[in-house]
C-alpha cells in the first residue's frame, strides 16, 4: 500500500512534470530568443507568491494523428489568478513549447473557466498569447473552443477590463480573442499577429511578405492600429500591463483607483500661457499641455504611433484617474480623419464603460477633406466619435485651446453632446469654419466686384476674425461655461472633477444602440 509520503511524492512529481512544459531543449531554444517562459511571464506579472494555478493536470482528449502519445500536463496553457498591486486579476499564459501553444478543446475549457471566474468576481482578465492558433489535429473541437472563448470575451466586454499580450507568434484564432479585448500589447521584434502566416499567403495570393512586414509590432501599432501598445521586451510588456491596470477599476461598478498626490491641485501652469501661437496656421505640441496639467506630469499614452493627429491616454488629476482625448495640431493640423475618429471613439467608449471621466483638449479645424477620406468612409467613421461622446455618461470636461470649427466643434464633447463643463482659452476660435474659407463663400460676389480684390478679401477676413474667431459668441450663448487663462487649466479641471464626482446620468433603455460600424 502506498505510504503517505508516496502520495506526497506523486503530487510533487506531477507538479514538476507540469512545470517542465515542453521540456528543457525547447525551453532553452525559446529563452535563447530573449523570451521569458510562460511561467516566468506569470511570475513577473503577479505580486510575489500570490499566483494560484488551476487545472494544472488537465490533458487533451484528442486521439487523432497519434496525439494520444503527445500528452503534456496542463496542455500548453497555465491558468489561474493572483494579485497585481494588491488587486485580484485572472490570467492565462500559453506555452509555445507545448505543441506550439495551439488551442485544443481542453485548453479552451481551461481558459473559459478562469474567464467565467473573472466575470463572476468582477476582476480584470489578462491573456498572454503565444500560439499557432487552432490545434490542427483536433479539427472542429478546437474551433468550438475558440468560439467559446470569443463568446466570453464579448460577454465580459464593458464588465471587466480585458487585456491581451501578444508575446510570440500568434496566428489564426489566436488573434481573434485579443481583437475582442480592450487593449493589445506587442513586443517589438519578437511578436507577430496575423490571420494566416506568410506561407499560406504565398500559396493563396502569391504574395511574398516577411513575418515582420505582415504582422510585426510596428505594423500593428502604427499602420493597422490593431495593437495599442508596443514594448521592447517581454519584461517591458508585462511591466506596462501592470502600469495600465493601476489606472483601471476592477469592473464596471467600481471607480478607478484614487492615488493621493503631492502635486498641488492649485498648481498654476504658467509655462503654457504662451504655448498656443497667435498665428492660427502654426502648430504646437498638445502633449505639452497634457504633461503640464497631469499629476506629476505622468501620462500613459494609448495608441501612441497610430493616428497621431489625436492623442489618447490615461493620467491622474488631483489623484483621480482621467482619460484624455486631445487633438494634436502637430499632425495634420489636428484634423479628424477616419483613423483618428475610430481611435478616439474606441477610447471614449472604454472610459465610459469603466467610469473614467473624459477630459477633452480641443484644437481641430474640422474633418479632413478629400477623396481619400471620403472613399475610406469618413462619414461613417467620423460619426463613431459623435456617437461615442454623445452616449458617454461619465463626467466630461472640455477645454478648447484654439480651433473648434464646424462638425469638429460639435463632436469634441460639446455642450450639446452633454459636455458637463466646457471651457475655452482666450485664443479659442469657435465658428462654422475658418475665416479664409468662410469669406470666400459668403462674400464671393462682393469680393469679385471690388476694385482691389485682395484688399477687400483681407478686410472681410479681418472682420470675420474679429467677430467669430473667438470664444465669446459661444460664451454669450452658454455653450462655453467659462473662458479661462491657460495657467488655470489644472485648477479648473480638478475643481470640475470634484464637482462632478457624484454625477449620475443615463441613456434610454434599449437592447443596444447601433453605432455606425
Ligand atoms: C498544431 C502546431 C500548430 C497548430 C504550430 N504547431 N502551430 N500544432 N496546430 N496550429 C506545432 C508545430 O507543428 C511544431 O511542432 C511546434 O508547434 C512549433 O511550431 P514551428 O512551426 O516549428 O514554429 P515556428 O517556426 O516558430 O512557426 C510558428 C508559426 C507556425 C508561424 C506559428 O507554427 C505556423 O504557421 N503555424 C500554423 C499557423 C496557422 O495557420 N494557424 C491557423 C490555424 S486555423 P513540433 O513538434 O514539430 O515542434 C485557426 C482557425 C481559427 O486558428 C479561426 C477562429 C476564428
Amino acid at each position: 500500500m502506498a505510504t503517505l509520503q508516496d502520495k506526497f511524492d506523486l503530487l510533487n512529481k506531477k507538479n514538476a512534470e507540469a512545470e517542465a512544459g515542453g521540456g528543457p531543449e525547447r525551453e532553452a531554444k525559446h529563452k535563447a530568443r530573449g523570451k521569458l517562459t510562460a511561467r516566468e511571464r506569470l511570475n513577473r506579472f503577479f505580486d510575489d507568491g500570490s499566483f494560484v494555478e488551476v487545472d494544472k493536470f488537465v490533458t487533451h482528449q484528442c486521439k487523432n494523428f497519434g496525439m494520444e502519445k503527445q500528452l503534456f500536463l496542463g496542455d500548453g496553457v497555465i491558468t489561474g489568478f493572483g494579485t497585481v498591486g494588491g488587486r485580484y486579476v485572472y490570467a492565462y499564459a500559453q506555452d509555445f513549447n507545448v505543441i506550439g501553444g495551439s488551442m485544443s478543446k481542453t485548453m479552451a475549457q481551461k481558459i473559459c473557466k478562469v474567464m467565467d471566474m473573472a466575470l463572476k468576481n468582477g476582476a480584470p482578465f489578462v491573456g498572454f498569447n503565444d500560439s499557432g492558433g487552432a490545434r490542427i489535429q483536433e479539427g472542429v473541437g478546437s474551433l468550438a473552443g475558440y468560439a467559446d472563448i470569443f463568446h466570453r470575451n464579448v460577454m465580459s466586454s464593458g464588465v471587466v477590463p480585458q487585456i491581451s499580450a501578444i508575446i510570440g507568434t500568434c496566428a489564426g484564432g489566436a488573434v481573434y480573442s485579443p481583437a475582442l479585448t480592450d487593449f493589445i500589447y506587442m513586443v517589438d521584434g519578437s511578436s507577430h499577429m496575423f490571420i494566416t502566416g506568410p506561407k499560406v499567403i504565398k500559396s493563396v495570393t502569391n504574395e511574398d511578405v516577411t513575418m515582420d512586414d505582415l504582422g510585426g509590432a510596428a505594423v500593428h501599432n502604427s499602420t493597422s492600429g490593431v495593437a495599442h501598445f508596443n514594448s521592447v521586451s517581454d519584461e517591458d510588456l508585462i511591466d506596462q500591463i501592470k502600469y495600465l491596470l493601476s489606472f483601471l477599476p476592477s469592473n464596471n461598478v467600481e471607480d478607478p483607483p484614487f492615488v493621493a498626490t503631492d502635486d498641488p491641485s492649485t498648481r498654476k501652469l504658467t509655462e503654457i500661457n504662451d504655448l498656443v501661437p497667435p498665428n492660427p496656421n502654426k502648430g504646437y505640441d498638445m502633449k505639452a499641455i497634457i504633461t503640464s496639467m497631469a499629476d506629476n506630469g505622468a501620462f500613459y499614452e494609448v495608441h501612441a504611433s497610430y493616428a497621431p493627429n489625436i492623442v489618447v491616454g490615461f493620467a491622474r488629476m488631483g489623484g483621480q484617474v482621467v482619460g484624455i482625448v486631445a487633438n494634436q495640431p502637430m499632425h495634420l493640423a489636428g484634423c479628424l480623419d477616419c483613423d483618428a475618429s475610430m481611435k478616439g471613439a474606441r477610447f471614449v467608449r472604454f472610459c465610459d464603460a469603466f467610469n473614467i471621466p473624459i477630459i477633452t483638449l480641443e484644437d481641430v479645424p474640422g474633418y479632413l477633406p478629400g477623396t481619400d477620406q471620403e472613399y475610406k468612409g469618413i462619414i461613417k467613421h467620423g460619426a463613431k466619435l459623435i456617437y461615442a461622446y454623445s452616449e458617454a455618461t461619465v463626467p466630461k470636461i472640455t477645454v478648447i485651446t484654439r480651433k473648434a470649427y464646424g462638425g469638429a466643434y460639435c463632436v469634441m464633447s460639446s455642450k450639446h453632446l452633454r459636455g458637463d463643463l466646457n471651457l475655452a482659452y482666450p485664443t479659442a476660435e469657435i465658428a462654422v469654419m475658418g475665416p479664409q474659407g468662410a469669406v470666400d463663400i459668403i462674400f464671393a460676389k462682393e469680393i469679385s466686384a471690388a476694385e482691389d480684390k485682395k484688399a477687400a478679401r483681407q478686410q472681410k477676413i479681418d472682420d470675420y476674425t474679429e467677430q467669430f474667431a473667438n470664444p465669446y459668441r459661444a460664451a454669450e450663448l452658454g455653450y462655453i461655461d467659462e473662458v479661462i487663462m491657460p495657467e488655470d487649466t489644472r485648477i479648473r479641471i480638478i475643481q470640475g472633477l470634484m464637482a462632478l464626482k457624484n454625477k449620475r446620468d443615463s441613456n434610454p433603455p434599449r437592447k443596444h444602440g447601433n453605432i455606425p460600424l
